[in-house]
């Protein structure tokens, strides 16, 4: 267990170690523990986290609110379009002075190209850590409730299979943060990793071959497939989602078009069938029902999503004491 995470940011789960990781997942076990026998938790009293929103949220913003009150903090929910920074405030500005009023900066900000560069230069100008709640590259948080989720549900996850996978979607173009940095994540703890998608909507290829390397050294695997169907066979946990073909589209017309090509990629019952008898389905949500998954196998017997969902607040309420301190 490490427990020199006081002031670190969390930007990126790749940039902490194996065993900071594995901290957080202990701490947050204990957490959720102590919330379900009515244990108060007061390590935040008097701290404050300011929670800056460039998009929509509902899990986010909730689990990282509600885990502060439950640590004994505040946390200020901020959204960008009522702030100055349309106006001119800079991200050096929104660190220094956010940094100076807080004892954690919290950053939602996905758009393509901009949102981590966005919080590394928050971050830079910060005296206090920066929590990425979501950006164009990373979803750390919600990897951490995934992996608390696998890990409650599955035990040990090295030598498990787990599918992450593409799905159609008709709603919007979704952030491609989830299954980059689910794939990062899952390489490190030996799992067998299936990445399944259709050619044009490959991830970033540095982030693929940083994958290769967590496989290589957990002694896991790594396999690129095209097949929706052959990813489901006999896989132990099923993470399909979908995501906009970012590296090919120029715009979401385009990346709507694209998408268009491939409606037929929707997790059914048929699919899961193919998938382990005791095989568990995820999805971070919100998900497109009907079109991205059916409704029997989303409210169906393997179906984890609630319980991914609440990990959301321990796994936060695990980072923010463990850094915000
Ligand atoms: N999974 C997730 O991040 O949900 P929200 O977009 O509602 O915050």
């Amino acid at each position: 267990m490490q427990t020199n995470l006081r002031g670190r940011d969390l930007i990126s789960l790749q940039e902490w170690t194996f065993e900071e990781v594995q901290t957080v997942l202990e701490v947050a076990a204990q957490l959720k523990r102590e919330r379900a026998l009515g244990i108060p938790h007061p390590l935040l009293r008097d701290r404050t986290l300011a929670m800056l929103f460039f998009f929509s949220s509902t899990r986010t913003r909730g689990s990282f609110e509600s885990g502060m009150a439950q640590l004994g903090g505040h946390a200020e929910f901020i959204e960008s379009r009522t702030t100055q920074i349309a106006h001119g405030d800079t991200p050096k500005e929104i660190g220094e002075i956010l940094g100076r009023y807080n004892d954690g900066i919290a950053i939602r900000h996905v758009t393509w190209g901009e949102g981590n560069a966005y919080q590394r230069a928050v971050a830079a100008a910060s005296r206090v850590p920066v929590l990425n709640m979501q950006c164009d590259l990373f979803h750390p948080h919600q990897i951490l409730a995934d992996l608390q989720t696998m890990q409650e549900k599955k035990g040990d996850l090295r030598g498990k299979t787990i599918t992450v996978s593409w799905a159609y979607a008709a709603s919007y173009q979704k952030p491609l943060s989830v299954p980059l940095d689910l794939t990062l994540a899952t390489t490190r703890f030996g799992m067998n990793v299936r990445l399944v998608h259709p050619p044009e909507y490959r991830l970033p290829q540095e982030y693929v071959d940083q994958a290769r390397e967590n496989a290589r050294l957990s002694g896991g695997s790594l396999e690129l497939m095209d097949d929706f169907d052959a990813g489901f066979k006999g896989s132990d946990i099923i993470y399909a989602k979908s995501w906009g073909p970012l590296l090919v589209a120029r715009d979401d017309e385009e990346g709507a078009a694209i998408g268009k090509r491939y409606t037929d990629w929707i997790t059914d019952g048929r699919r899961m069938a193919m998938a382990a008898e005791d095989a568990i389905y995820m999805h971070p949500l919100p998900a497109d029902r009907n079109v991205e998954v059916a409704d029997e196998v989303i409210d169906g017997p393997h179906s984890v999503v609630y319980d991914e969902a609440e990990n959301r607040l321990h796994a936060q309420k695990a980072v923010m004491a463990l850094t915000m301190r």
